[in-house]
């Protein structure tokens, strides 16, 4: 059978750190609160001159050199992020151009928060009906960009990286890679996390707005009920399930559910302390730091799940 299996990943912070002290000098805010609510000690942000597309190359230079595969394998390059460089063309056009790709699609998948789970998705589908042989799948974003900078209550929560992987497409005699997954939108919640401007609403890019406690309950429900309808759909137990990888947005979320399932929050990958939520590039970065760490290794059945603006949520299992 034909299977999507992943060859690589790779991963890019960028240098400079922004802890909750040093935000607790220009805000109303502490370390204290910001750790108590959200479990959030520090974030990365990325240079004035560090684009998206910048932070998705590093990301994906590496994923080349962990994986032993080169650019011009690649026929379909993914970029998940509501952080682009331009309105168009699309942040994947200028990532293939600058790894020296100019064959196959590109094209960016915008699912906030979700965009990873979207673009690993949509990446299994083509590559199951042959539309592509291997791609590159990068969450990637410059989310300090659409944040108000006075605004307590929304930016100490984000954080800016890249996190990319290789999928290929393989013949394997038992189900291998991404196994399955469910994705979900419900777009009549739109005005519960969204960015104020965008280039037809106002021409300006607009930063993050958000009804937080609302987003929080939503979190702990949708991931949940597409974690549970994984499993059945999957015909999988969560004993079987070595990890579980949620979107960062909250250690408070990722601790509900872990408590919810009666699953070990020892086996939940926790990076939320350290990159704060870093969208559509929060599950990427923590696999990355989940194999770097020892934790994850090929053959382990992880589950991926995530919530996002939209609102959009799913998860995905696969066999690492
Ligand atoms: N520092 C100090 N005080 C703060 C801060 C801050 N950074 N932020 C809010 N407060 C204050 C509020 O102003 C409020 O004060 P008031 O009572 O005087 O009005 C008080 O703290 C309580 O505010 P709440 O919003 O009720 O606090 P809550 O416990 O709900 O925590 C938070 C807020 C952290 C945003 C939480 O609701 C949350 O994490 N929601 C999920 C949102 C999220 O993760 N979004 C990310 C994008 S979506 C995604 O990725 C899924």
């Amino acid at each position: 059978m034909l299977c999507s299996v992943l060859k690589g990943v790779g991963g890019y912070l960028p240098t400079s750190v922004l802890t909750n002290d040093d935000l607790s000098r220009t805000m109303d805010t502490s370390d204290t609160w910001i750790r108590r609510r959200t479990g959030i000690g520090e974030r990365h942000i990325a240079a004035p001159e560090e684009c998206t597309s910048d932070l998705a190359v590093y990301a994906a230079q590496r994923v080349f050199k962990a994986a032993g595969i080169s650019p011009e394998a690649i026929d379909l390059v993914l970029v998940a992020t509501v952080s682009p460089d331009r309105t168009f063309p699309s942040t994947a056009a200028l990532v293939q151009g600058k790894l020296g790709i100019t064959r196959g699609m590109a094209f960016d998948v915008n699912a906030a928060c979700s965009g990873f789970l979207y673009a690993i998705t949509l990446a299994d589908a083509l590559l199951k009906q042959r539309q592509a042989t291997c791609a590159l799948v990068i969450g990637a974003e410059t989310f300090s960009r659409l944040l108000d900078w006075s605004d307590r209550t929304t930016a100490p929560l984000f954080g800016d990286g890249a996190g990319a992987v290789i999928l290929k497409a393989e013949e394997h005699s038992a189900p291998a890679g991404i196994l399955s997954s469910c994705l979900y939108a419900d777009g009549s919640q739109w005005e519960i996390l969204y960015t104020d401007g965008g280039p037809s609403l106002n021409q300006r890019t607009g930063v993050t707005r958000m009804q937080g406690r609302e987003v929080f309950r939503q979190a702990i429900e949708k991931m949940l009920e597409s974690i549970r309808y994984l499993l059945v759909q999957a015909d999988i137990s969560l004993d079987e399930i070595a990890w579980i990888i949620p979107h960062q947005a909250n250690a408070r979320i990722i601790e509900s559910i872990a408590e919810r399932l009666s699953f070990p929050i020892e086996r939940v990958l926790v990076t939320v302390d350290r990159h704060a939520n870093t969208s559509a590039a929060s599950i990427p970065l923590a696999i990355v730091e989940g194999f770097e760490s020892g934790k994850l290794a090929f053959g382990q059945h992880v589950l991926y799940t995530s919530i996002g603006a939209g609102l959009t949520w799913g998860a995905s299992l696969m066999r690492l």
